[in-house]
């Protein structure tokens, strides 16, 4: 039930402190200061990771492959599941094939999993749909509990696929011996600060309110980001084009001035995602070559960041948190944009023209 909200999606972005909250309730323990696998899982006894997925899942598998190297020192490929399945991919042994969906039943990851399966990886899939055929075949289920997503557009899905990934990485980084148990347990305190920083970052609707009707104009779409904020432009993107129709591309910052750049005039807006993190500073310096041209820059940042934001930036303040926590925090603030866009071009936000919830068929 849509209770009080206007759409489903709107709704979804709203119970994402609890989806998030109830998802990491089964990887985290508060009391001991861990993170694990449900049923356990020995991440010593793998190489690798390669992770298989489509549309807004990949991009939660992007930013896992993040935290996975950064946090647990463990090699991840993400993959677009649709290119995987039919190039005949060099797996080695040991590796470690994860899907992310939220069906479940999404043919192309569907088709990499098995594929993967066929080859003798241990295979896990990452679902929301706990009896779906992704959740029966895999070795091992990694469940998140979002709960049923309505809007076909994804965003509860995606963040508690986002602190899915997080928690085992965390959990990972422990087991092979890259962090101790104090830093453990001050990652998991982070985690578990997630649901409650979500719930603050919706607070930024105001200020999207403002922002909204401009972005409605526009033709085109950049969003930039550096690192994890670099899947994040590419989910804000996606999440514009699908509701609202607005062409939209993500972009990492660093690609800007091979070639995007041209792009940039008066009528294209420049969304940056730059919480503060090591990558600020590069970013700044990618927001002032746009400003330098004319670009209209709308920076999405947390208060530290909003204090250096270059003359001329536009800013939308999420609230300060750790970087491990950032993809989750910022989510909100792309998912509520796009949402409100879409709104103002009066287009029908649950369902969006030639999309299907579940794509099982190629
Ligand atoms: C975007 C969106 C799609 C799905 C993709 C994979 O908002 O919903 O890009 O993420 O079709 O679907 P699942 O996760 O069900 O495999």
């Amino acid at each position: 039930e849509k209770g009080n909200y206007r759409h489903f999606m709107e709704k979804e972005i709203h119970d994402q402190p609890d989806s998030c909250r109830n998802t990491l309730s089964a990887y985290l323990d508060p009391i001991a200061g861990k993170a694990h696998a449900p049923g356990g899982f020995d991440f010593t006894a793998i190489d690798r990771i390669q992770i298989v997925a489509c549309g807004t899942a990949s991009y939660a598998g992007q930013i896992g492959r993040y935290l996975f190297e950064r946090l647990a020192g463990l090699p991840v490929d993400v993959e677009i599941a649709s290119e995987f399945r039919y190039r005949d991919p060099a797996v080695a042994k040991g590796t470690l094939a994860v899907a992310v969906s939220q069906s479940g039943e999404t043919a192309d990851t569907l088709a990499a999993l098995r594929w993967c399966k066929d080859k003798g990886l241990t295979t896990a899939a990452i679902v929301n749909a706990h009896q779906s055929t992704m959740a029966r075949e895999a070795d091992v289920m990694w469940p998140t509990h979002a709960g049923p997503e309505i809007g076909v557009a994804s965003t509860k899905a995606f963040t508690a696929q986002v602190s899915v990934l997080t928690a085992l990485a965390v959990a990972a980084a422990a087991q092979r011996g890259r962090i101790d148990a104090a830093q453990e347990a001050a990652l998991v305190a982070h985690l578990l600060e997630a649901p409650r920083l979500l719930a603050e970052s919706l607070h930024v609707e105001d200020a999207i309110h403002a922002i909204a009707p401009e972005i409605a104009k526009a033709r085109d779409v950049l969003y930039l980001g550096r690192g994890p904020m670099y899947p994040l432009a590419l989910e804000g993107a996606l999440k514009l084009k699908e509701i609202s129709y607005i062409h939209a591309e993500g972009y990492a910052a660093g690609e800007l001035k091979h070639g995007p750049i041209a792009l940039v005039d008066e009528q294209t807006p420049v969304i940056v995602i730059a919480p503060t993190d090591d990558f600020f500073e590069k970013t700044v310096s990618n927001m002032s070559e746009v400003i330098a041209r004319g670009g209209r820059v709308i920076l999405i940042t947390d208060a530290q960041g909003a204090a250096h934001a270059p003359e001329g930036a536009r800013v939308i303040t999420a609230p300060t948190c750790d970087p491990v926590i950032a993809p989750l925090v910022m989510a909100a603030s792309i998912q509520l944009l796009a949402y409100h866009v879409a709104v103002i071009k009066g287009a029908d936000v649950d369902q969006p023209r030639n999309l299907a919830k579940s794509v099982t068929v190629e």
